[in-house]
């Protein structure tokens, strides 16, 4: 039996409709808080989205389904398999409008990407002082927290009705597909079905 891990929230309803395009019957599956569910042959776990690729490296969900976003924040030990296309998003530093970055001073960046944040801003040599948050960053700069925000855009509603724009694109995101690297070697058929059955190959 394949166990997925299927995050929750935006890319996890983005995820079952393409379960249910490949011919599974998720009826009900994103009105429900029941975090456990079978379809067919393969268990699905509901996780919060920056816990899908734990699960899959510790190996009691043999495949996730997750955004490069975290991939690259967390860099955990699994193979990444597929693009999958949907939850497209970019990594994006952002500043309120006319922002400019004089680069004499310490720049504050609030983010829920200090990993990538850190790699980027160290990679051009710039002195950041880097503010970890959970979420609504864009009230950071506009509160005096910070500079800059390191975040996703998506639709780029969120920057824009706070007055923020993009500085510079960091990195593109979408949904990935994840393996364990055990559960790739021994259930490789199983996960080559299911990606099939996707047409994604
Ligand atoms: C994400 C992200 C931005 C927003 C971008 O937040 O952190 O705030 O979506 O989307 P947009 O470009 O379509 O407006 P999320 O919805 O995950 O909520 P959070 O602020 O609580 O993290």
């Amino acid at each position: 039996m394949l166990k997925i891990a299927v995050p929750t929230g935006r890319m996890g309803e983005a995820a079952v409709e393409v379960f249910e395009r490949a011919g599974f019957d998720c009826s009900g599956f994103n009105g429900t808080r029941k975090l456990i569910r079978q379809i067919g042959s393969m268990q699905i776990i509901r996780v919060k989205p920056s816990d899908v690729a734990v699960y899959v490296e510790h190996g009691v969900a043999d495949v996730g389904i997750v955004g490069k976003d975290i991939l690259m924040e967390t860099e955990p030990d699994v193979f990444e398999l597929r693009d999958l296309g949907f939850g497209a998003c970019r990594m994006a530093v952002a500043a309120p409008e006319g922002f400019r970055d004089q680069g004499d001073m310490i720049l504050k960046v609030a983010t829920k990407y200090p990993h990538v944040a850190t790699k980027y801003f160290g990679a051009k040599n710039r002195p950041t002082e880097i503010i970890p948050l959970n979420g609504s960053i864009e009230i950071a700069p506009l509160v005096g927290l910070s500079h800059v925000i390191v975040d996703i855009v998506e639709t780029g509603t969120t920057l824009r009705e706070n007055g923020l724009v993009i500085v510079e694109v960091i990195a593109e995101s979408s949904a990935r597909f994840i393996a364990n690297q055990a559960s790739y070697q021994f259930k490789r058929d199983e996960i080559e079905k299911l990606l099939s059955a996707w047409r994604l190959r």
